[in-house]
């Protein structure tokens, strides 16, 4: 029988009635919170769409392995290390030395800003996109060329491609797109990797495959295969998204060994706990879990979307587990009037001033969530 969330923090035992108690929203700084004036005693909101995180939490084989790894809490997770790095290589068909484990895959965007970027090899990155790698390449005094999405909230690949000459040192390529939900396919990418090689043959390309198990555009596919053929292509996947485990922190690098030995270094050692390369490993090999999930995701989107535009609002295409909708207004006002009926949405992302990012969450969530929209919409 799969396990319940709360079957498993009993299975914690005392521990278990800790770490369900809820903590406030200010303390935590979630991203809910992020930039709004909440009192820090705000309690957490009981839906939350705002982290682009699987509401239905790990699979249960998942659960399983976590609990059975805490047996081994007291041992540094070599082992687990490298269980978890044999059985990326094999889904990927690679050899171990292609695969660098991160602290989730934000691990891996800054250790490869760190580097392949410097003070006279830019980065090269998308706006607005995922934001990681311009945070790290900001502390470190790397120069930033931030290239506006299009008009269709596609990432700008010519410009990112011109904008790379002379002497980037990284692009970062979010696809599918964090905020704007939109993919790009296999050609494009293609196009894009000969363009830069003209325009800057020394510079990475890193692709934030984040939200690979969600798409569906038949168009799209993974750029794992092109790195077997090119040292300065890598890829950066996750565990948080589909898997469910974004509390629990496993992600990863695939890349030609020269360019993960390069990234190695930066790397926090035995920065993958036992709980989590356990984890990971039990979800690799619960792919019939993870098509259940694409389903969910698939239907709630859709429901999602129905009502959005059901009330004349436009909704992007979206090949991930969140929608960006345009709400018409001031989403940053939208957001905190939802807060305060204990719903988080993602937060407002400049230049799209009307446009609200909502991540999926269960059916029953977006349920008492659209009340929720429903409500906020109607006034003024
Ligand atoms: C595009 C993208 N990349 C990376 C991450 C980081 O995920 P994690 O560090 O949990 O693997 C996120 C999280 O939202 C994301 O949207």
């Amino acid at each position: 029988m799969p396990l319940t969330r709360r079957d498993f923090l009993r299975g914690l035992g005392a521990g278990g009635a800790a770490l369900a108690a809820r903590p406030a929203l200010g303390a935590r700084g979630l991203e809910a919170a992020r930039g709004l004036d909440l009192p820090r005693d705000t309690p957490i909101p009981a839906i939350r769409l705002d982290s682009n995180e699987n509401p239905n939490g790990p699979a249960p084989a998942a659960i399983e392995a976590i609990k059975r790894s805490l047996g081994e809490a007291s041992r540094y997770p070599d082992n687990p290390e490298d269980l978890l790095r044999e059985a990326l290589a094999k889904a990927h068909g690679v050899a171990p030395e292609w695969v660098l484990l991160g602290c989730g895959s934000t691990e891996i965007l800054r250790v490869a800003v760190m580097a392949f970027g410097s003070a006279d090899r830019p980065l090269v990155t998308a706006a607005p996109t995922f934001e990681e790698p311009v945070r790290i390449a900001r502390t470190l005094g790397v120069p930033v060329k931030e290239i506006p999405v299009d008009r269709a909230m596609g990432l700008d690949l010519d410009a990112m491609a011109r904008a790379a000459a002379p002497g980037a040192g990284i692009i970062f390529v979010c696809n599918p797109n964090n905020p704007t939900a939109t993919v790009h396919g296999a050609r494009a990418i293609d196009d894009f990797v000969v363009a830069v090689r003209r325009s800057a043959p020394k510079a990475v390309i890193l692709l934030d495959e984040a939200y690979h198990e969600y798409v569906e555009d038949p168009s799209y596919a993974s750029a794992i295969p092109m790195l077997k053929n090119d040292a300065r292509v890598m890829v950066a996947r996750t565990f948080s998204k589909v898997h469910g485990l974004a509390g629990i922190r496993a992600g990863y690098a695939i890349a030609q060994p020269e360019t993960i030995a390069a990234m190695r270094p930066y790397r926090l050692p035995s920065g993958i706990s036992a709980a989590a390369g356990a984890a990971a490993v039990a979800t690799l090999n619960a792919p019939a879990h993870t098509r259940e999930e694409q389903r969910k995701n698939r239907e709630t989107k859709a429901f999602t979307r129905a009502f959005f535009e059901g009330l004349g609002y436009t909704v992007g295409p979206s090949e991930t587990n969140f929608i960006m909708a345009d709400i018409r207004r001031d989403s940053r006002a939208f957001k905190a009037a939802c807060l305060t009926d204990g719903v988080a949405i993602g937060r407002q992302f400049p230049p799209f001033l009307t446009h609200a990012r909502i991540s999926i969450g269960t059916m029953d969530e977006m349920r008492r969530a659209t009340r929720v929209f429903r409500k906020h919409l109607a006034s003024a």
